[in-house]
């Protein structure tokens, strides 16, 4: 009997020297940077330079990659036509795929064959930092227009992280702000070969091109049990309503054996490791907003639901509610994470071209045997051809 693993859990597909998640320690390294210290001490465009070349930018490096990315902020007319094409009532991951797949398509126009798709190292940064700055404008103007409202112009003067809160808002966003988005960003960027990253990889590795690749990773991270889950955290807080509802709530899920959104991980089995950070934002914003309430309802739940199963919480249940504080929409969570992640994703297809093989892994056939179509004759060529082949495997 084969030995199958399912969902390929402890199987080790391929090296990588993008990021090392460690449950053991419980941490988690960005080409050997402690995570918690990139997103106490680096803007995102920083970790995204580092994700992408193995170091962090010196200034001059910095500075190119922000003048580039300022220079490809704003959307074409085409893309905002294709964004204004999806219902809305379509969930926002939906809009974010099509929009990324348009501008893969408008930058791959005539750019010959299929044999070259996959580009070479510097047409795929290229690309990689196109798609990293398209995609605030994508975001942000997918809630704005969920509120009847039109897209805002990008500013010359913000980085990414405040022009990003400034094109969704309209207004300038205080530096506490800033700081908690910049530093989700920075802890939503890389996770090793979670399952969008690996789907990226798997188009990467037959050779597509790089846009294909995070259209496919998009796909994979709007399931529930990927990125998904953040929004499904802020659906769990507004269910029950305050603090005090936590026990009665929690009995009726747990009874009802319902899997509690933003607790459990695949690898942490102990905790995650960016919780710490990103809870220490949340508190900023709590302070900042003062909203108290959002975290004595955050602190009840996690110590009755870790005392009852033991299971931690992830890195979307601090995210969930720090997005909400800052004035996303809940239906925004899952595309700012594919804000973030583009960069991880980016740098993973990169690697995979860097030293390629078509990941194609083999299956346990238990389908039914062999059988025929009465009446079938097969043709005689055809049937010459075979019985050769079966001689010739022996
Ligand atoms: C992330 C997740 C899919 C990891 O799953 P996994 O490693 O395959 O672990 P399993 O789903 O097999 O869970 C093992 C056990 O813990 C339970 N469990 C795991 N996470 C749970 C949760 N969030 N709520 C309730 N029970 C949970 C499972 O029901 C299972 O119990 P059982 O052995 O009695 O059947 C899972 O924890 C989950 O669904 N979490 C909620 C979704 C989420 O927050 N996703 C974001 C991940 S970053």
């Amino acid at each position: 009997m084969t030995d199958i693993k399912k969902g390929l859990a402890g199987v080790v597909a391929d090296e990588t020297a993008i990021s090392k998640v460690n449950p053991e320690t419980n941490s988690l390294l960005y080409r050997g940077y402690p995570v918690q210290e990139l997103a106490a001490t680096q803007p995102f465009e920083a970790v995204a330079h580092l994700l992408w070349h193995g170091e962090l930018p010196t200034d001059d490096e910095l500075a190119a990659l922000r003048a580039t990315e300022r220079a490809h902020r704003t959307l074409t007319p085409e893309v905002i036509a294709a964004i204004d094409l999806v219902p809305l009532d379509a969930h926002p991951m939906d809009e974010v795929r099509t929009a990324l797949s348009l501008i893969g398509a408008i930058d791959l126009a005539g750019r010959g064959s299929v044999l070259e798709a996959s580009g070479s190292v510097e047409d795929n940064l290229e690309r990689s930092i196109r798609l990293f700055a398209a995609l605030p404008a994508i975001v942000a103007y997918g809630q704005r227009r969920r509120h009847g409202d039109e897209p805002i112009a990008p500013r010359d003067d913000l980085d990414y992280a405040a022009n990003f809160l400034w094109m969704t808002f309209g207004v300038e966003a205080d530096p506490v702000v800033v700081d908690a988005f910049n530093r989700s960003m920075v802890l939503y960027a890389e996770h090793s070969f979670n399952a969008s990253t690996f789907t990226a990889r798997v188009v990467a590795s037959a050779l597509s091109d790089l846009y294909s690749a995070v259209v496919a990773a998009v796909g994979a991270l709007k399931g529930p049990l990927h990125g998904g889950a953040n929004e499904a955290v802020l659906h769990i807080f507004e269910e029950i309503g305050d603090a005090s509802n936590v026990v009665p709530w929690l009995d009726d899920a747990l009874a009802s054996k319902r899997k509690i959104m933003g607790f459990g991980h695949r690898v942490y089995k102990r905790g995650d490791s960016r919780v710490p950070t990103m809870k220490a934002a949340l508190d900023t914003l709590v302070a900042h907003y003062d909203r108290p309430d959002v975290a004595e309802l955050y602190d009840t739940l996690e110590s009755e639901f870790v005392s009852r199963k033991g299971i931690y919480p992830n890195l979307d249940y601090p995210s969930g509610p720090a997005y909400s504080l800052i004035g996303f929409d809940i239906l925004t969570f899952t595309p700012l994470f594919v804000a973030a992640r583009v960069t991880g994703w980016t740098a993973h297809i990169m690697e995979q071209l860097g030293s390629n093989a078509l990941i194609r892994p083999l299956s346990e056939y238990v389908g039914p045997d062999e059988r025929h179509i009465e009446g079938y004759v097969p043709d005689p060529a055809v049937a010459e051809a075979l019985t050769r082949a079966e001689e010739a495997a022996g």
